[in-house]
């Protein structure tokens, strides 16, 4: 907590450290209400270091000093100093033994940073700074020491003691306690530290390895939860396997352990050796996740699991750096979950992901680089840019580059700098060293915040047959960033012909005729002209093929075009970016004016693409699904909150009363009596039933009524339990109530379950919804302090209900005003997670824009905030960002 203003971090001063640690011994005396930390660290002056004193600064916080030597010697207490962040030792050797011995205090740790209590066992998270709270050290990603653990504790409550790299020794002490030592061979940064106490059971699989290494699989649970293991371990194999496959990387300990807990700020963290999770992310029965669960299972233990290499061997120099490993890691999971299961319909939810928060992000006021140059607080920056854009810009290089100079060039990175912390620059220059290529320019990416938009205009010359698309790139200011340099964007076209067919494509100049196809160009400039020759007739353009660069499209399509493209293009991606931008054109002329009818033709390709027996249900759902009301909020200059919810709302319902009798039919031919299994294709079935549904059930249509109150209580699944439920919740008052005591009593006892029953209400369209959530805070089973809980009742409705949060009274403000001030001071990172759901004020008119306003200046003057939420604060009201943005 602060009193003053918390200070920025500025990348431009990055310094290497003046000291090493080459080794760590760590000894815990584990209870949660008091533990001891003993650590002895061998220290050395760094040869590289540009500048050193004879005084030497640990970092620590929230620590009782009880003891501290160097070399076996005691200090006086004029031999060091200690304050709220730190430990200083006056005029130490260039190499030397520290020992110092700390009491902490899990059970008082609600901020769930360092070593913590989740329900009966005892974890620790330390990315990005919380090796701070655990014991003094050099708490920064480029001291990488080898790690020894010793851990203790009574037995009877911890028969499980775990750490990272392999088990060397375990015993029996007195008093009933008991010790395990672990040894990690890898040297590693201190926020890869974990430790592990509880009363836990393994699900146990085995691995081997491309070159023959056994490698023993552990998947630690409470013991209740032993049978909801069997799709993660699936999900760890698959990835093992994937890795050695695509980028030739292998395990590299003996043991690999996975443990989910209850109470964890973020999805999960790859820890050397021993990953801990957020149990949503690893506990699955098909009673209990849905397919959307199951999918999250999969793609997030692949992408810790992926860290070992991303991450882990190689690591960030600094945290500036930090989608060095976020963004290739993410990309990797995205290729590794297309590769598995459908990449068609992998990319459209990737995009659409990007499209909900990382472009809003980046026309906001916390909008920054994928390699930050200053921030407050880091744990604000593991954002949708750094993720998201970060893995956009891996795979523009991917692109670029082609399979096999991209495979190239990370097999150097991997043998480059492995062992070593490294800057976003090294990867780009393996990038280039393997390829030949100048990436020089392409560098920006990393560098420019914003979201460049591209405007192209066409030309056809049926004289000459030339057809020409000039593009032009323009990049609005940010904060900090008033002008931005052109980008070097690669773009994937193709040209159809009538019978939309993809016709060759031959620039002005080529040498050779094209093929058909995609054509991947390339634009550099401002503005850049590319003709297409040999054409007869205007092809109609399909542009960003697969969405090759995370940029905004502004090409003036007809209508007819639209149509064209969702019925014909090759291009899967394409073919649903098409139909989205149609019925988005539809919605806003919605709302403009609530008379405009949506025509025909429109309610004809829907109905012709529903029951097209060829279709790949999966895209098929996706291409039907109306873009949501946020999303339609972000393409208004002010989001009209209730035009849009009650164009939504009636396009949705005309949906579901045109084409009743598709729906129906769609329904039937997909309610499937097969016992549930995760494979591309049920999945795909489940969410065009329940697409279908969701029609039926907005028109009111009585046998829809039926069809959702069976599925929801044959309960086959967990997918048409809540999908069937949300329906009910939102159309019938009656049915929805019964359905929702029915489904806590059932569910009740299953945390994870009972987070769904949170959120359907609260993003629930009833106009009641913030009472019902108020009275939820109430619940015997609320609880501010499990991060879970307060996602799926608060951060569902104020990040995932527009209409109902921005209700123009300004009590959704309030009360996400009086939730941030409570979180705060118990858990900053949850606190300041949820306040940026106002960040983007200024997007609305200007009486919401006066309560959100108000509201985030109360948070500002309460006298004691964190850096996290003084970060978000600050920034969401700094004029001078505005400004430069010319908003008001
Ligand atoms: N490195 C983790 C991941 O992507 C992110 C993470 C987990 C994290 N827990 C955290 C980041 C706590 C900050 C704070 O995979
Ligand atoms: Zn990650």
């Amino acid at each position: 907590m602060y009193r003053d203003t918390p200070h920025p971090v500025h990348r431009k001063d990055y310094q290497p450290p003046e000291f090493l640690i080459d080794r760590v011994d760590l000894r815990f005396d584990l209870d949660p209400e008091l533990t001891k930390v003993e650590a002895t660290l061998a220290l050395r002056r760094n040869p590289a270091a540009t500048r050193g004193g004879g005084d030497l600064r640990l970092h620590g916080e929230q620590l009782d000093l009880e003891w501290v030597a160097i070399n076996g010697a005691a200090l006086t207490p004029a031999e060091y100093a200690v304050d709220q962040e730190s430990l200083t030792l006056h005029r130490v050797p260039d190499h030397f033994t520290l020992e110092t011995r700390v009491r902490i205090h899990p059970s008082l740790n609600t901020a769930l940073e360092g070593l913590y209590q989740s329900g009966d066992m005892l974890c620790t998270q330390c990315e990005a700074e919380g090796f701070r709270r655990i014991t003094y050290f050099l708490d920064r990603p480029d001291v990488m020491a080898r790690y020894s653990t010793t851990l203790v504790a009574d037995k009877a409550k911890f028969p499980v003691l775990l750490s990272n790299g392999n088990p060397v020794e375990t015993g029996d002490l007195d008093r009933g306690r008991h010790l395990a030592r672990w040894e990690d061979p890898f040297p590693k940064p201190s926020y890869l530290f974990a430790l592990i106490a509880g009363n836990l059971t393994a699900v146990e699989d085995r691995f081997v390895t491309a070159s023959g290494r056994e490698v023993a699989l552990k998947i630690y649970v409470e013991p209740h939860n032993l049978d909801k293991c069997d799709h993660a371990m699936r999900s760890l194999k698959k990835a093992m396997r994937w890795d050695e496959e695509r980028f030739g990387r292998e395990y590299d300990l003996d043991i690999f352990m996975i443990v989910a807990v209850s109470h964890f700020n973020m999805g999960a963290m790859e820890n050397k050796g021993l990953n801990v999770f957020n149990d949503k992310f690893v506990l699955a029965r098909p009673d209990t996740a849905t397919d959307v669960d199951f999918d999250g299972i999969e793609s997030v233990i692949a992408h810790e699991y992926f860290h070992n290499w991303t991450g882990n061997r190689i690591t960030c120099r600094d945290w500036f750096q930090l989608s060095l490993k976020e963004g290739f890691t993410v990309y990797r999971d995205q290729e590794f979950s297309a590769d598995v299961g459908s990449r068609g319909v992998k990319r459209i939810s990737d995009v659409r992901l990007l499209r909900a928060h990382q472009f809003p992000e980046d026309e906001g006021p916390m909008a920054h680089p994928v390699r930050p140059d200053s921030y407050i607080e880091i744990n604000n920056f593991y954002t949708a840019t750094v993720y998201q854009k970060g893995a956009e810009v891996v795979r523009m290089q991917a692109k670029l580059l082609g399979p096999e100079l991209f495979r190239k060039a990370t097999d150097l990175y991997f043998e480059r700098h492995d062992g070593e912390a490294v800057t976003t620059d090294d990867f780009v220059r393996c990038m280039e060293d393997a390829s030949g290529r100048d990436l020089e320019q392409f560098r920006r990416w990393y560098q420019q915040a914003g979201t460049p938009e591209l405007s192209v205009r066409e030309a056809f010359d049926a004289d000459s047959g030339h057809y020409s698309l000039t593009f032009r790139q323009h990049t609005p200011p940010t904060p900090d960033q008033p002008l931005k340099a052109p980008f070097h964007i690669p773009l994937a076209v193709g040209l159809l012909g009538p019978h939309g067919d993809d016709l060759p494509l031959r620039l002005d100049g080529d040498a050779e005729a094209g093929t058909a196809g995609t054509r991947v160009l390339e634009l550099t400039d401002s503005e850049q002209r590319f003709t297409f020759v040999g054409l007869a007739t205007r092809p109609a353009p399909s542009l960003l093929r697969g969405f090759p660069a995370p940029v905004k499209l502004r090409f003036d399509y007809s209508d007819d075009d639209l149509l064209f493209l969702m019925a014909n293009d090759s291009d899967g991606f394409n073919r649903w970016d098409a139909a989205q931008t149609l019925m988005q054109r539809l919605l806003l002329a919605l709302v403009e004016d609530p008379r405009a009818a949506a025509p025909d033709r429109f309610f004809d390709a829907f109905r012709q693409a529903l029951l097209d027996p060829a279709s790949d249900k999966a895209l098929l759902a996706e291409v039907l699904t109306l873009p949501s009301e946020a999303y339609l909020g972000d393409q208004m200059r002010v989001v009209d909150v209730d035009g849009i919810h009650r164009a939504h709302s009636a396009l949705g319902r005309r949906i579901g009363e045109r084409l009743r009798d598709a729906l129906l039919e769609v329904y039937r031919l997909n309610d499937s009596a097969e016992p549930y299994v995760f494979t591309p294709e049920a999945v795909g079935q489940r969410a065009l039933k329940n697409l279908a549904l969701g029609y039926l059930m907005k028109a009111d249509e009585a046998a829809a009524l039926n069809a959702c109150q069976s599925q929801f209580a044959a309960g086959g699944n967990m997918t048409d339990v809540i999908a069937a439920l949300r329906y009910l919740v939102d159309h019938r008052t009656v049915e929805g109530a019964r359905a929702l005591e029915d489904f806590y009593a059932r569910w009740s006892g299953e945390p994870l379950v009972l987070d769904k029953w949170f959120s359907v209400q609260a993003t629930s369209l009833r106009e009641d919804t913030l009472e019902r959530v108020i009275a939820l805070m109430g619940h015997a089973d609320f609880s501010l302090r499990n991060p879970n809980r307060v996602r799926s009742l608060v951060g569902a409705f104020c990040n995932a209900n527009q209409v109902r949060f921005h209700a123009r009274d300004g009590r959704g403000y309030r009360f996400l005003a009086d939730r941030v001030l409570e979180l705060d001071p118990l858990n900053p990172q949850i606190a300041s997670r949820l306040l940026r759901s106002m960040l983007r004020w200024r997007r609305f008119d200007p009486e919401r824009q006066t309560l959100m306003r108000a509201q985030i200046a109360r948070i500002l003057s309460a006298a004691e905030l964190s850096a996290d939420v003084f970060e978000v604060a600050s920034k969401a009201l700094d004029d001078e960002g505005a400004k430069a943005r010319g908003v008001s």
